[in-house]
């Protein structure tokens, strides 16, 4: 036998050497939900360990992660009911606390990168990322109302804004939008290959967001394609997006390849709540172990050709590394 591939497994050190991903805190954004009022912290349900907080608690949240070496928050708002209307007006509000709680993160932590959410459902009495009118979700007419909320987002100081609705054409609406009001340097996340998935839930209970008539199948795609992402990644691309973000991460490892082998601007993976809920389910219940098992879940996506994962996930891994030091 010439070629023994066991030689580089022999040790931890050697291991180390010939290791061809890794996993930095760098690569990692971290998921929060705000919640308007003060001295809240409700557990998300379906979630374990993830919070619905209010500003003072989500302040002290991002203190400690930065304290951990955790750079990267992107930032999801729970909007009461009695905001909520068909055209989303309460996204662009000057009332609005999610615009108010962005102002003061960014002067409270001026250096992290802060992302925001750019869609309808948090503020819409349908519950639907776009306009809905007979039943139907609106292309054209939603752009407006993305690009308001995208500005008023910029204003407060945000670094990236992450439209997440997969309308047509965004990207480019919202590029213009930005630069024709002087926010050049205000960059986009773009949710580039968000599927209609059925790994939402959690996500959708800690919002309470779901869809109140029908799916999202209209506009977000379908789990069965995947060329289909190359040409979504293409529009974006050329639309001016800064990143490219496939959604969910896990069960579209193929998909992150194929944009990371494609594109030449760093490719996102949101690895959701409903695959985080997974784990953490099959972990409590003491079907597998979470400091091996989630690690390992996170470097698939790496290996796929992630640049970056945003996990619910985040924190634990940089206080496993802590441990691990
Ligand atoms: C809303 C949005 C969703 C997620 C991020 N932004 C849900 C949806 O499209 O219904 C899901 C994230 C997760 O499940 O962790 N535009």
């Amino acid at each position: 036998m010439q070629i023994r591939p066991r030689r580089r497994r022999t040790s931890a050190a050697i291991r180390e050497m010939s290791k061809e991903t890794s996993l930095d805190l760098s690569n990692l954004i971290y998921p929060l939900f705000l919640v308007d009022g003060t001295n809240i912290k409700s557990e998300i349900a379906s979630l374990p360990g993830n919070f619905r907080l209010s500003i003072e608690h989500l302040l002290r949240e991002i203190d400690s992660c930065v304290k951990l070496g955790l750079h990267s928050f992107i930032l999801f708002p729970s909007v009461e009911e009695k905001h909520k209307d068909k055209t989303a007006t309460y996204s662009y509000s000057s009332k609005n606390f999610y615009l108010r709680a962005i102002k003061e993160i960014k002067k409270r932590f001026p250096h992290i990168i802060l992302i925001s959410d750019v869609a309808m459902d948090p503020y819409s009495s349908d519950g639907h990322d776009g306009l809905v009118k007979n039943g139907k979700i609106l292309n054209d007419e939603t752009l407006p109302i993305l690009s308001k909320m995208a500005l008023a987002q910029a204003e407060a100081g945000i670094d990236l804004i992450g439209p997440s609705d997969m309308m047509d054409g965004r990207i480019g609406f919202l590029r213009d939008e930005l630069d024709d009001n002087g926010f050049h340097d205000t960059g986009i996340m773009a949710y580039t290959a968000k599927y209609a998935s059925a790994f939402y839930g959690p996500f959708r209970d800690a919002l309470n967001s779901a869809p109140k008539l029908g799916d999202k199948k209209s506009y977000q795609m379908d789990p069965r394609n995947s060329r289909e992402a190359l040409l979504e990644a293409d529009l974006d691309f050329t639309e001016g997006a800064d990143f490219l973000m496939v959604k969910p991460a896990l069960h579209y490892l193929d998909v992150i390849k194929a944009l990371k082998d494609e594109f030449p601007i760093p490719v996102a993976a949101y690895h959701v709540s409903g695959e985080c809920a997974m784990l953490t389910a099959a972990c409590n219940n003491g079907w597998l172990d979470f400091n091996k098992a989630m690690p390992e879940t996170l470097y698939s996506m790496r290996r796929a050709g992630a640049d970056v994962i945003l996990t619910y996930f985040a924190k634990d891994y940089a206080l496993l590394l802590q441990k691990t030091k």
